[in-house]
């Protein structure tokens, strides 16, 4: 597969056009980012800690039914993905409060969400990614119901899948976030399912074993990526 021009770079991953205009290259870099971008670090090993991981999570997935953008992981740091028509919003799923809900609602962090609580926030980064909902989906057409209900459905099997992988390893998963896009009229789990977009706590020790040891610079944060996919039996070397 011919790696061809730069697409898009975002924060932490970069798209290649391929010479298959239904396939892109999506690369994972080590570059981590906290507050909408404000504040970005590079950490050696992340980019391939982060394509291998994700890799690990879509293939289960699809070996669950749901279908994702991966076809192919390529290398350490690029995995060949269908070329997806994004919806404009990220979808939230919390099993537990943390994070901006906990700051939002005044609420204490830890406390178990039952059912699980689905979000929605639009993809705006000049407007720090405000929170949205059906309503707001429908009448600005970002996503149409049918394909939300599918989003909606997607998400939560997703959820059930991701807790009983994270379970199995005495890991809480606390929540995550999801985008998906459209290939030939059909809803896709695009983006990536890392431990750049979830909350995971050890179960025991309720340590962090995410994104958040960068966020709230507790330190220690390929450690504790490594030690995830040490769990999970994912080879990252
Ligand atoms: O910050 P907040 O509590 O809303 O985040 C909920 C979950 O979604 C967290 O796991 C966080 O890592 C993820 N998230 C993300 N990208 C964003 C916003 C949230 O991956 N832009």
């Amino acid at each position: 597969m011919q790696k061809r021009n730069e697409l898009y770079r975002g924060k932490a991953k970069t798209l290649y056009s391929t010479d298959n205009p239904e396939l892109l290259i999506l690369e994972f870099r080590n570059d981590t980012s906290s507050g909408n971008g404000i504040r970005i670090e590079q950490f050696d090993r992340k980019g391939i800690i982060n394509n291998k991981l994700n890799s690990f999570f879509m293939m289960k997935l699809e070996e669950a039914f749901i279908p994702t953008q991966i076809e192919k992981l390529l290398s350490d740091n690029e995995v060949l993905v269908k070329k997806l028509k994004m919806f404009p919003v990220e979808c939230i799923l919390r099993n537990r409060i943390a994070g901006s809900l906990s700051k939002r609602l005044g609420m204490e962090e830890g406390v178990i969400l039952n059912p699980p609580l689905f979000e929605l926030f639009l993809k705006n980064d000049a407007k720090h990614d405000p929170m949205i909902n059906e309503s707001y989906c429908n009448t600005f057409n970002w996503v149409s119901t049918k394909d939300l209900e599918k989003i909606r459905e997607l998400t939560y099997n997703i959820n059930n899948i991701l807790v009983n992988i994270f379970n199995s390893v005495d890991l809480i998963l606390v929540d995550f976030k999801l985008e998906f896009g459209l290939f030939k009229g059909e809803v896709i789990l695009g983006d990536e399912v890392s431990l750049d977009v979830m909350r995971l706590w050890d179960k025991t020790t309720m340590n962090k074993m995410d994104k958040d040891r960068f966020r709230q610079n507790l330190g220690g944060l390929i450690e504790a990526y490594e030690a995830v996919a040490y769990r999970l039996g994912v080879n990252i070397y």
